[in-house]
């Protein structure tokens, strides 16, 4: 068997709609603060789609600067890994869409549901498929609209959600580089936690579940909280294991965006001080898949990584679901 080959990030890029909904905004919409959604979740903003922009055109502006910044045409690609909860429409797959409008002509696409630890999926997914030889260049993307299934009147979800997309170009990188592990699970006896009930094959469209509001996002916050700092926790020691590192190795701590106070308790576990983390959850809050695509870009278009650094991402989400993986860039 030929020798598996090391994979890592190749190209970059990232995308936010223009419309800027601020806490100041949703004070007008619900009985809410700005005092209690920075105390509670340490967002400030977030951005929202415009009416004409669906998860493809979010996800299109990302992959065409990950491909810039790789250096490589659409036709370079032999895989493309679309991770959305809200995808364009069921079928065709909003990476079939997109591959069309990339024009990656006969690149292998598909969508991965793991909600907010789909992009760390997608990556270890691709991953497999590079390393073992089978293709050479992937583009996975992390894409939501969550304003779309967000209900502006119910200020447990509205105030937590925003539209983004994040981007990587992946291939073969010199020996010593690159991903060096995955830690991904489930937990599918809490699915039920966070879930968007009505519009598939269970609870088809219909007036009860408009009536219902069964289109939304249902999330039971507390517990989710608690689901969030424990894999956190159990995700971060068993990825750095699986790596042979120790937490005194990371040189930035990547983790899903969803609300600063889950980030702060993997801060304390791992002792790291905030110059090793990345934070944005102010500016964008909980894009979902697109969260740790956008925090890796950010960090990564405003140089905070040097060749040879050791990355940590960790993400967790519906399902229920958690990824982590150790990168070195
Ligand atoms: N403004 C003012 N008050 C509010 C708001 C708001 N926007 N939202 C809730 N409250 C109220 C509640 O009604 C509740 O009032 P009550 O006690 O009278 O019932 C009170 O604030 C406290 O509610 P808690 O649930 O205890 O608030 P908590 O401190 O737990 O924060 C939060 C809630 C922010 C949702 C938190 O639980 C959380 O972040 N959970 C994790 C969410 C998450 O990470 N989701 C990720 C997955 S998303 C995905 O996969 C798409």
């Amino acid at each position: 068997m030929n020798k598996l080959r090391p994979v890592g990030v190749i190209g970059t890029g990232k995308y936010v709609p223009e419309k800027i909904l601020t806490n100041k905004d949703l004070e007008a919409m619900v009985e809410t603060s700005d005092e209690w959604i920075v105390s509670r979740t340490g967002i400030q903003e977030r951005h929202i789609a415009a009416p004409e922009q669906a998860t493809s055109d979010l996800a299109y502006e990302a992959a065409i600067k990950a491909l810039k910044s790789a250096g490589m045409t659409a036709e370079d690609l032999d895989l493309i890994i679309v991770a959305t909860v809200t995808p364009d429409m069921a079928f065709p797959s909003t990476a079939c869409i997109l591959q069309d409008k990339l024009g990656a002509k006969g690149a292998a696409a598909f969508d991965l549901s793991a909600a907010c630890s789909g992009f760390v999926y997608g990556l270890a997914t691709a991953t497999s498929f590079i390393k073992t030889g089978i293709y050479n260049n992937a583009l996975i993307i992390g894409a939501d609209c969550l304003s779309r299934i967000t209900d502006y009147t119910d200020r447990n979800t509205c105030v937590l959600f925003g539209d983004g997309a994040g981007a990587v170009v992946i291939g073969e990188v010199p020996e010593g580089r690159g991903f060096q592990s995955f830690d991904l699970g489930a937990e599918g006896a809490g699915g039920s936690l966070l879930n968007l009930a009505a519009g598939g094959s269970r609870l088809p469209a219909s007036a009860d579940t408009l009536e219902n509001k069964q289109h939304y996002i249902y999330m039971n916050g507390r517990e989710v909280f608690k689901f969030a700092v424990r894999v956190m926790g159990t995700a971060t020691v068993d990825v750095l294991e699986k790596a042979g590192l120790s937490k005194d190795d990371i040189d930035l701590f990547v983790p899903h965006q969803a609300n600063i106070r889950i980030i702060q308790s993997a801060m304390q576990r791992l002792d790291l001080p905030e110059e090793k983390v990345v934070i944005n959850v102010n500016k964008y809050a909980n894009t979902s898949a697109a969260s740790i695509p956008l925090a890796l870009v950010e960090a990564a278009e405003e140089g905070r990584m040097k060749e040879g650094d050791r990355i940590l991402m960790v993400g967790f989400g519906g399902g229920l679901t958690w990824g982590a993986s150790v990168l070195v860039w």
